[in-house]
């Protein structure tokens, strides 16, 4: 597809190029045209549902909204539904396999190509770190439960001190041993090339959902209705700390767990009838997750206090106070498969948006190198996998997810632009899916994805600038002087 795009700076010509060319492709043996809507929507939920939901639901409400965290998941999951809305018109629009990156490529051009790009890493190298410290978590308990205790100070980030939130009673940790073994691990894998099987997807997705509907009947039984009261604690005299603000602050810590939905477009390719089916899947997907997500908010902050929700198991914790130990059992062992998945998916993720940069010639060759014998992009998965592996072992699971949600909620922004940008400049195209209410829509959801970026902490921000600042320099040093373009 890069090899299209790059020809590109948007002419009516040059789209519709893409996708005639991508049809070709498949009438041609390309990629099978094997999913329907079904098989979509299985692969949103897959990718949507992981550390989200099992750690930062208790993070969210132990620190910043406490029972509102419910509340935050809906705000979170109505900005994304506003972006999800965008997506679904530019996945049905430009139904190739890609992603933001190469939809920006082709709509806005290469700058803000790179800008996103750079972010993605973010979403998908960073977010690996996140769900892999969300891992270990879940994996410390039941090592515990099995009468095991690994020494604290390899079980901890070095940087946990770091984060702004850290109770004074936090470990000085070395590094956390397990969160970096598990990227090696799934590196290793992929590496190999994992044949990707859809029933083995299928069936983890199949785990997660399950698990994630035990918590909310076995737990709805044993709800407080003190526990909820007051749903939003008075705020301590601190922006983001309880209160309404906290409310906010929470939603975009938990924007996290909703990350994913738009991993269906990069299947586009593969659906049988991407027009239709792509929205299906972006839009159900994230239909179902939020209303998952609502109800187990609910329920682990009415069966236990928010007060003691902010551990790393927190969902389990919750099953636990059911006195039905065996739930919270199964639990352990849903989040560790699922999450298991989440970080593949992400590491694999990173790989895939590198090489299309670098078939772009934004990034050394390097990255789009294929290894002989596993026909993998080998070396940028190891280099990929040792530099989240060090992220993972050093860095505390809220700065990473900060990071990973700021990254995101960037790059969205600029895919609702490249919605209004392209409803402007080509009124004429034929749009398989109309997103409603262009421009007020799109406008909403960079209102929205902005609101949830300044509740984000300064430092946050600080080190959004910072990394953009060295995406630059890559960019002015390298990229611009090796770019293909047409
Ligand atoms: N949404 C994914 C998760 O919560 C990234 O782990």
């Amino acid at each position: 597809m890069s090899e299209v795009a790059r020809k590109n700076y948007l002419t009516r010509k040059s789209l519709e190029a893409i996708i005639a060319e991508n049809d070709a492709e498949r009438e041609g043996g390309g990629l099978k045209r094997a999913l329907g809507w079904g098989s979509l929507m299985a692969l949103g939920i897959g990718g949507i549902i992981g550390a989200g939901i099992f750690v930062l639901t208790g993070t969210a409400a132990a620190k910043f909204a406490g029972p509102g965290v419910t509340v935050s998941f809906l705000l979170s999951g109505l900005a994304c539904a506003f972006v999800a809305l965008c997506y679904a018109e530019l996945a049905a629009l430009i139904p190739v396999a890609g992603s933001t990156y190469t939809y920006t490529y082709v709509t806005l051009g290469e700058i803000f190509a790179w800008i996103i790009g750079w972010n993605l890493v973010l979403e998908y190298a960073a977010g690996a770190a996140t769900v892999a410290v969300g891992w270990a978590g879940y994996f410390n308990r039941v090592l515990q439960g099995f009468g095991i205790n690994l020494p604290p100070e390899f079980t901890t980030a070095y940087f946990a001190h770091a984060s702004a939130h850290a109770p004074p009673e936090t470990v000085h940790g070395v590094f956390n041993v397990p969160a970096a073994a598990i990227i090696f691990l799934l590196t290793m894998i992929l590496v190999r090339g994992t044949t990707e099987s859809s029933t083995f997807n299928n069936i983890i997705v199949a785990i997660k959902v399950t698990v994630v509907l035990l918590v909310i009947f076995f737990g709805a039984a044993h709800v407080d209705l003190a526990n909820w009261t007051p749903l939003v604690p008075e705020n301590k005299g601190e922006f983001g700390i309880f209160g309404w603000s906290g409310v906010v602050r929470g939603a975009s810590v938990v924007f996290f767990a909703y990350i994913g939905f738009d991993a269906v477009s990069t299947a586009a390719q593969e659906a049988h009838t991407p027009q239709r089916d792509v929205p299906i899947g972006i839009l159900g997907s994230l239909v179902i997750c939020t209303v998952l997500y609502v109800a187990v908010a609910a329920v682990a902050t009415g069966v236990v206090n928010y007060k003691e929700l902010g551990v790393p198991d927190p969902i389990a914790l919750a099953m636990d106070r059911t006195g039905q130990t065996w739930i919270s059992w199964v639990v352990k062992f849903g989040a560790l498969a699922g999450l298991t998945t989440a970080i593949l998916v992400l590491l694999f993720g990173q790989t895939r948006v590198f090489y299309a940069m670098a078939q772009d010639g934004l990034l050394p060759p390097v990255f789009a190198k294929l290894h002989d014998r596993f026909r993998t992009p080998a070396v940028s998965q190891i280099m990929i996998g040792f530099f989240v592996a060090l992220a993972a072992g050093l860095l505390p699971i809220d700065i990473l997810d900060e990071m990973v949600s700021i990254g995101t909620l960037a790059a969205f922004c600029l895919v609702c632009m490249a919605v209004i940008h392209l409803r402007r400049a080509h009124p004429e195209m034929h749009r398989p899916f109309r997103a409603p209410g262009i421009p007020f829509m799109p406008i909403l959801g960079i209102g929205s994805c902005l609101a949830l970026m300044v509740a984000l902490p300064l430092e946050t921000w600080l080190r959004l600038l910072i990394w953009t600042g060295i995406g630059l320099a890559i960019y002015m040093f390298y990229g611009i002087s090796h770019a293909k373009r047409g």
